[in-house]
C-alpha cells in the first residue's frame, strides 16, 4: 500500500519512519516533506493551504491510505475533500476538527458535556470584555478563538493588561489577523500533559503519556514556542489517573461529538492542566502533536498503519496498541532566534554520527537539501529523540547525540524532562 503524509515537520518525518515499518506499506510519499524526511519518504510539493492543490496531489498519487499532519488542511476540510473523492483519509471531518480550529467550541461543547475545564467567557467585542472581566481574578488567559500557532495565547497579570490584549486580538495588532471571538479564561496552575487518543468515532483508545515544554528557556521561562522537547514515560500518570481521564474527559468527548452528529476519527489531543482540583482540559488538538509524536511513536511496537485503518474502519476496540516499556525523549534543536526571527540555511553536521547512538532516531522539523546538503530550513530544525530503559537513559542517549550534532547559532533546551526527575524517588 502507498501512504501519502501531508506535513512538512518533525511529527510527518516520525509518522512517515513509523509507517514504513508497515509490513503493509510499499511506498511513503509526505507531502511537501523536507529535507530529512526525503530520507525515507518520496517528497512531492503541496500547498497545504489548498484544498484543491491537495486533492490534484491525491488524484495524481492515487495513495491506499492519506495520513494529514497539521491542523490547517483539517480546519480547511481535506478530509471531507478526499472521502467524497473515495479515499481513505485518517483525521477528522471539519466539522470534528472544530474542536480545535474553535476554542470557543470547544469550550462550549466542555461544558454541554459537563468535562472538567476552566471557567470561560467568549466575547465578540471589547465592550464584552470590559464586562465579563469583572468575573476573573487575576492572573487570566486571553485567547484567539481560531487557529494561531500557539500565538494566540496571552497570560494577563492584570485587568487593564487582560483587556488590552483583548482589543489586540480583535484589531488583529496582535496576530496579524482580527480575531472574531476572544476568550477569557481562568488561570489554571499545575502540570501540563499532553494526552493523546485515537478515536474511531465511538471509541478511544490511549497512546503513550507526553509532557511537552513550550517555552524557549531552561525552567520554563521566556517566549512560548511550537515546542522545545518532550518525554514519555509510564510513570508519568498512574493507572488509576488515567482510567479517571479516559473515562471523565476522553471517553465522553467522543461519545458527546457522536451524538452531535460530528464524530471524532483521528487523534483526539487533550491539553490537560494536573490541578489541586483534578485534571482540567486547557484545549483540544485534532491532530498528532509535535513534538509529542516523535517521543510517543518511538514507544510504540504495534504497526502504526495497522492502528489507523482500524480508526477508519471502525473497529479500533478490537485493535491492541503495545508499547514499550521505559522511556523516550525529544530534545528540538533550534535556529538561533526562534521563537523570534531567525536565519536558515547552514549546513548540518555530525548527523551520522548522532544516529549511531544506541536507541536515537533523529527527525527533521526544518531541514531542506542544498546540492546534497542536509541545511538548517526553520525555526525548529531537528528533533534528536531516543528511547532508554529509564527517562535518565533516554535523555541521556538524546543529549549524546545533540553533542555530535552542529550549525550555526544551534540552540537546545539542557533541561528537558528535569521536572520528572525531580519528582523520581
Ligand atoms: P493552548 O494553545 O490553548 O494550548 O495554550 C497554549 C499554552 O498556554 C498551554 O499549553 C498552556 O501552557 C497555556 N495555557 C493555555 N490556557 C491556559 C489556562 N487557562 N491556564 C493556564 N495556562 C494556560
Ligand atoms: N506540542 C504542541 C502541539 O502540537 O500543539
Amino acid at each position: 500500500m502507498k501512504v501519502l503524509i501531508l506535513g512538512s515537520g518533525g511529527r510527518e518525518h516520525a509518522l512517515a519512519w513509523a509507517v514504513k515499518r508497515s509490513e503493509r506499506v510499499t511506498e511513503v510519499v509526505c507531502a511537501p516533506g523536507n529535507g530529512g524526511i526525503g530520507q525515507v519518504a518520496r517528497c512531492v510539493p503541496v500547498d497545504l493551504k489548498s484544498l484543491d492543490d491537495m486533492i490534484r496531489l491525491a488524484e495524481a498519487e492515487k495513495p491506499g491510505l492519506t495520513i494529514v499532519g497539521p491542523e490547517l488542511p483539517l480546519s480547511l476540510g481535506i478530509v471531507d475533500a478526499l472521502q467524497e473523492r473515495g479515499f481513505r483519509v485518517f483525521g477528522p471531518t471539519k466539522a470534528a476538527a472544530m474542536l480545535e480550529s474553535s476554542k470557543g467550541f470547544a469550550k462550549r461543547f466542555l461544558q454541554r458535556h459537563n468535562i472538567p475545564t476552566g471557567n470561560y467567557a467568549i466575547c465578540t467585542s471589547a465592550a464584552e470584555v470590559e464586562k465579563a472581566i469583572d468575573l476573573f481574578r487575576a492572573p487570566m488567559v486571553v485567547k484567539a478563538d481560531g487557529l494561531a500557532a500557539g500565538k494566540g495565547v496571552l497570560i494577563c497579570q492584570s485587568r487593564s493588561e487582560a483587556v488590552e490584549a483583548a482589543k489586540g486580538l480583535f484589531s488583529g495588532n496582535l496576530l496579524g489577523e482580527a480575531s472574531q471571538q476572544v476568550l477569557i479564561e481562568e488561570f489554571l496552575e499545575g502540570d501540563e500533559i499532553s494526552f493523546l487518543c485515537l478515536a474511531d468515532g465511538k471509541h478511544v483508545a490511549p497512546l503513550a503519556p507526553a509532557q511537552d515544554h513550550k517555552r524557549i528557556g531552561e525552567g520554563d521561562t521566556g517566549l512560548n514556542t511550537g515546542g522545545m522537547g518532550v518525554y514519555s514515560t509510564d510513570e508519568m500518570l498512574d493507572p488509576a489517573m488515567k482510567e479517571w481521564i479516559l473515562r471523565h474527559i476522553a471517553v465522553p468527548t467522543v461519545y458527546g461529538m457522536a451524538s452531535e452528529d460530528t464524530p471524532f476519527c483521528g487523534v483526539l489531543y487533550i491539553g490537560l492542566m494536573m490541578t489541586a482540583r483534578g485534571p482540567q482540559v486547557l484545549e483540544f488538538n485534532a491532530r498528532f502533536g509535535d513534538p509529542e509524536t516523535q517521543a510517543i511513536l518511538l514507544r510504540l511496537e504495534s504497526d502504526l498503519v495497522e492502528a489507523l485503518e482500524a480508526c477508519i474502519d471502525g473497529r479500533l476496540s478490537e485493535t491492541e496498541l503495545r508499547w514499550s516499556p521505559g522511556a523516550s525523549a525529544c530534545v528540538v534543536a533550534s535556529s538561533g532566534g526562534y521563537p523570534g526571527s531567525y536565519k536558515s540555511g547552514f549546513p548540518i553536521t555530525g548527523l551520522e554520527a548522532a544516529a549511531r547512538v544506541p536507541g536515537v532516531e533523529i527527525f527533521h522539523s526544518g531541514s531542506a537539501l542544498k546540492d546534497g546538503e542536509l541545511v538548517t530550513a526553520g525555526g525548529r530544525v531537528l528533533g534528536v529523540t531516543a528511547t532508554g530503559t529509564s527517562l535518565e537513559e533516554a535523555l541521556a542517549r538524546a543529549y549524546q547525540a545533540l553533542a555530535e550534532i552542529g550549525f550555526e547559532g544551534m540552540y537546545y533546551r539542557r533541561d528537558i524532562g528535569h521536572r520528572a526527575l525531580r519528582r523520581t524517588p
